[in-house]
């Protein structure tokens, strides 16, 4: 498919075709585009956030901070996601902050920051477009690699008058974007940019199962499909990774460094210490069972014995003492699978396991966590708190390693 997995920012700044960008951003999310809206502060005048994350299904960000909450929204992760960046409609102050390299809100840094294709759709009325100035910040953009200027198109304009200066229609730039993207290999999801070659990454997925006796056990829910869909996107950064997993039905994706099948806590740990001091990141995605039964009855307990307690043991928490024992070049990643005070708690498990990132999964979240194919996360590391809307695991596994990266290898 040409759209599916696409990741496509769409900047929008102060024009009256700014409502035509809803239909963008319907039409791309139809298709099966991911869409990230970036509006300029001038284009809220003409749409609303609330339309545009209703329709990208994503939080729409106009700021370099988020008014509830004081966090920061990191423009470099903006614009290392994206695999496109479209600007529609683009204004004739927009073009020129493009052309001189201003930087004096969200989008122009994100702009700034990318590494991606940008195309852009100039909006304004004829005699703007025709002024010198304007034709000479086109000519610049459009001489720069990467850039791609979508009409505009000759006809009725806002202020009254006829000419050239309304933005494409934007059924023509989604033709233009499917075209591009048919070019471009349609059946490949975006490009690895193999930022992980030559790094060994340990993941430890799925549950863990404590035996009560030789048919019986304690477990948890966890499928391991978070775990598999991390190792998956590892891969695609061309990492060696060694994924050591508890009981699930998942077959292991091809091409991992290592497989090591587990089933109990004691085992995984045993796996883990194999290899603790060989990984440079190791991603903690395993539920393990907190707590295993003091003792295992060999054969089955019967029915007759009437076992009404079982006296529980607490199991070797494993990150906490990879953590413990972290070596210099290690960066760690946990998850913090929580009920309630969700952050507080991530935070804390972060701190007390010592590790670079935690990842907080809440379990009461529809469509998030155990079992589901997708997830809904929120990322806490060095670059502030990212929440990552509902996707596809493989899609969250995809931005978890992008953020990753960005934390763990400086530019
Ligand atoms: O497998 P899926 O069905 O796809 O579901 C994914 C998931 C919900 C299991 C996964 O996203 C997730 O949240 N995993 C962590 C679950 C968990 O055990 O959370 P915790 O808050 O109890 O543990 C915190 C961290 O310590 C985790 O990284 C865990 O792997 C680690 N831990 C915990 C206990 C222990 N004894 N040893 C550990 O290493």
């Amino acid at each position: 498919m040409v759209w599916n997995g696409r990741k496509l920012l769409l900047g929008i700044t102060g024009s009256i075709a700014a409502y035509k960008s809803t239909w963008i951003v319907r039409h791309l999310k139809s298709k099966g585009a991911d869409v990230q809206v970036v509006c300029t502060p001038d284009a809220l005048g003409f749409v609303t956030p609330l339309t545009l994350s209703t329709l990208s299904e994503r939080p729409v960000y106009s700021e370099f901070v988020k008014s509830a909450g004081g966090e920061w929204v990191n423009h470099v992760e903006l614009g290392m996601w994206a695999d496109l960046i479209l600007i529609a409609p683009c204004s004739a102050q927009t073009l020129a902050k493009m052309a001189g390299g201003l930087c004096d809100n969200l989008l122009m840094a994100v702009y700034l920051s990318a590494r991606c294709p940008v195309w852009f759709a100039p909006a304004m009325d004829i005699d703007m477009w025709k002024h010198p100035a304007t034709a000479k910040n086109v000519k610049e953009l459009t001489s720069r690699a990467n850039h791609r200027m979508l009409g505009p198109a000759n006809g009725a304009l806002a202020s009254g008058l006829n000419g050239v200066g309304r933005m494409a229609e934007p059924q023509e730039l989604i033709d233009a974007l499917e075209a591009h993207w048919a070019s471009t290999n349609a059946d490949v999801l975006p490009q690895a940019t193999e930022d992980l070659r030559n790094k060994m990454v340990l993941i430890t997925a799925g549950p863990t199962r404590e035996a009560i006796d030789d048919v019986r056990y304690i477990s948890n829910h966890s499928s391991g499909k978070m775990g598999y869909a991390l190792a998956e996107a590892c891969l695609e950064q061309g990492a060696r990774v060694v994924l050591i997993s508890g009981p699930v039905t998942l077959t292991p994706p091809q091409g991992l460094y290592a497989f090591v099948a587990v089933e109990s806590a004691h085992e995984m740990q045993k796996a883990v210490e194999s290899y603790r001091t060989k990984f440079d990141i190791g991603i903690f995605c395993a539920a393990v069972a907190d707590f295993r039964p003091v003792h295992k009855t060999t054969g089955k307990i019967k029915k007759q014995d009437a076992v009404t307690r079982i006296e529980m043991h607490p199991n070797p928490d494993i990150l906490a003492e990879v953590g413990r024992n972290k070596q210099p070049q290690q960066f760690l990643v946990g998850f913090a699978l929580e009920s309630a005070d969700g952050i507080a708690e991530a935070r804390r498990k972060k701190s007390t396991k010592n590790c670079d990132m935690m990842i907080l999964n809440r379990i009461n979240n529809k469509g998030a966590g155990f079992g589901a194919d997708t997830n809904r996360v929120t990322l806490l590391s060095a670059l502030g708190i990212r929440e990552l809307p509902l996707a596809s695991k493989k899609d969250i596994a995809r931005d978890i390693i992008q953020h990753l990266i960005l934390c763990y290898i400086p530019s």
